[in-house]
């Protein structure tokens, strides 16, 4: 799960590829590297741990140049982070940099030792430079040498291939991981993302899986995995190239989560009329496929995943339509039955998440009547995969931990949960949550005003070890979020639970120490969720109760309440998530944890 950048080109490279770096950082931070050619044909390397930031530093000290190069940076999955394992990797006359995972890298290393190869890291990716250097013969040009390689490789990777004696050529390779390449004036460039090419130029081509190319400064040449040659044309994006700052907040994160209003303001703007959901908001003709669903079927990863928990309460209580949420690196593992008109559903804040990416490809080859997308990064990988795509219009979002992404999905769902209720001959609530959707801006200004009250709450979370968060129906997959965030940036433990469950196990977890939160909007299940939070006091637990029910509750030393502003019921989820993003906010403020970039993750996870 890493990010690779490089670039030919008549002049020196060094800026480009640590620019292009900068903004690949959001696929991994542990580590970063690049070679370049040099003048006298010999690859330069420079490598170091840490942040991109780092490699800058190195180069600014050092004389490397060149005009042919190749640069990654690591979220490592093969080896700790550390110098050794960092990328690129060398051998003989090549210099690579990888993404994915190479499955068959044990098997292989034994034969290459044999063979005589030294090893100097841990990482699987060392194998594809020993690989490479060891398929070389006289007889063989470069691609020869590059698809005998392949050949022998299993798993998944993005590539980038430099070799000494060819300096003026980059090799790229894709299977089941992202590569794209840049064609601009007077370079190409190769990128893990659109984002990192933009700035230099719109004009790209995406590897398909099983293809590679020759890239140099004035062409770019295709070809399948057996070395025929392809033809395909560039792309052009739509995207620009802004750059994204904190705006005066203190963090992204901070940033992201107050710009959740405006996003909506954005839905209400171009996706609602007055009264209803404006035509085919889900692609060209999305209506009449829609209206043709019987089941849904949701496959998406972490914080996407409890936005479709979300939906499968509201598609099965505004239609007649069975729906499923699956975690993606589940559904792409097992045999699946799929009954007609099943509509798959996808979503994803990045679109590159790998494990939903491969579920996206199985239900391509699947019996699904379409695949839909929803997605934040317009032309994304799952994007390009989807019959039909929903963008969320957040703007790039660049914390690890995912706000304005969680808020967006939801309105989409909350727009495909209501048109697909058009065809359900139960009853039409259109109106209602038209209406609904409208009073948010209002609402969420309201529930902002929470935040000091978040700040006293992270106080008293701050040096707690374990905390649990319970909410039953559309609100159970908020406890999840909510428990998600906080272990995320304030690396306490928390677990989301369906407040039903407690008493079948956690409930043994509760003693004087232990915070439990309890999420409960006012609606037919508040005496429930009340019941339970009574069994947690029972044990000593320490209550916090965020309701907008008119009660009588008793405010005490183990019971704290903190009262929500009013809202209707089908939009009390993107209400009662603010406050449990402020609260991990302010806990990881008072632990001085790195909030945008927290340990161990990336933003994108493209590794399985
Ligand atoms: O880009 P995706 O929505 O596919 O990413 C899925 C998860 O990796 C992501 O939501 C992750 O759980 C967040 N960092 C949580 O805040």
């Amino acid at each position: 799960m890493c990010g690779i950048f490089g670039a030919v080109s008549s002049v020196d490279i060094q800026k480009d590829l640590i620019e292009g770096l900068f903004k690949l950082e959001y696929r991994g931070y542990d580590s970063a590297g690049l070679s370049l050619i040099s003048k006298s044909s010999k690859i330069k390397r420079i490598r170091c741990t840490g942040k991109v930031k780092e490699l800058k530093k190195l180069l600014s000290t050092s004389k490397v140049t060149g005009k042919c190069g190749i640069a990654h940076t690591r979220w490592a999955t093969h080896g700790i982070p550390n110098l050794r394992n960092s990328h690129p990797h060398n051998s003989g006359p090549f210099s690579i940099v990888h993404n994915g995972i190479i499955e068959n890298s044990d098997e292989l290393k034994l034969i290459l030792i044999k063979k005589g190869f030294k090893f100097t890291s841990d990482t699987d990716s060392e194998v594809i430079a020993h690989l490479l250097a060891s398929c070389v013969t006289k007889k063989k040009g470069l691609l020869e040498i590059v698809l005998a390689a392949l050949d022998k490789l299993k798993g998944s990777f993005a590539l980038a291939v430099i070799h000494q004696d060819n300096p003026d050529s980059i090799i790229v390779a894709s299977n089941g991981s992202p590569l794209l390449i840049g064609i601009g004036k007077s370079a190409t460039y190769i990128a893990s993302d659109i984002h990192a090419l933009i700035s230099k130029t719109k004009k790209y081509i995406p590897l398909e899986d099983n293809e590679l190319a020759i890239v140099s400064r004035n062409n770019v040449s295709l070809y399948n995995q057996k070395g025929k040659k392809i033809t395909r044309s560039p792309l052009i994006t739509k995207q620009s190239s802004k750059t994204v700052s904190k705006n005066g907040f203190k963090h992204y994160m901070q940033k992201e989560i107050f710009e959740q209003k405006d996003i909506i303001d954005r839905v209400i703007k171009d996706r609602l009329g007055s009264k209803t959901i404006l035509p085919n908001i889900f692609g060209p003709k999305s209506d009449v496929m829609l209206k043709s669903i019987k089941h849904v079927h949701f496959v998406a990863c972490g914080t996407s995943y409890n936005a479709s928990l979300i939906a499968k309460y509201w598609i099965e209580e505004l239609s007649d339509i069975m729906c499923t949420a699956e975690i993606a690196s589940e559904y792409r593992y097992r045999t699946i039955n799929v009954p007609n008109d099943t509509l798959f559903v996808a979503i994803s804040q990045s679109g590159e998440t790998a494990d939903t990416i491969y579920s996206v490809k199985k239900a391509k080859s699947s019996n699904y009547k379409s695949i839909l997308s929803i997605c934040n990064v317009p032309e994304s990988t799952i994007t390009r995969l989807s019959d039909y795509s929903y963008l969320m219009q957040a703007g790039p979002e660049i914390s690890v931990a995912s706000t304005k992404a969680f808020t967006s999905q939801l309105i989409a769902l909350l727009l495909l949960s209501t048109t697909l209720s058009r065809s359900s001959a139960k009853y039409s609530v259109e109106y209602e949550i038209v209406k609904q959707i409208k009073t948010l801006p209002k609402i969420l200004d309201k529930t902002f005003e929470l935040e000091k009250d978040m700040k006293i709450m992270a106080k008293q979370f701050k040096n707690k070890h374990h905390t649990l968060f319970l909410g039953r129906g559309a609100s159970y997959p908020i406890a999840l979020e909510a428990a998600l965030k906080l272990k995320e940036i304030s690396y306490i433990h928390a677990e989301g639970y369906a407040a039903g469950e407690l008493k079948h196990g956690p409930l043994a977890l509760v003693d004087k120490d232990m915070p439990v939160v309890g999420l409960m909007p006012d609606n037919n299940l508040v005496n429930q969720v009340l019941s339970n939070l009574s069994e947690v006091k029972a044990r000593h637990g320490l209550v916090y109760i965020f309701t907008n029910k008119k009660m009588k509750l008793k405010k005490n030393d183990k019971t704290k309440i903190i009262t929500m502003p009013a809202c209707g019921h089908y939009i009390a989820p993107l209400v009662y998530v603010i406050p449990m993003q402020l609260l991990s906010y302010h806990v990881a403020i008072f632990k001085k944890t790195n909030i945008d970039q927290p340990r161990n993750l990336a933003k994108s996870v493209t590794v399985e």
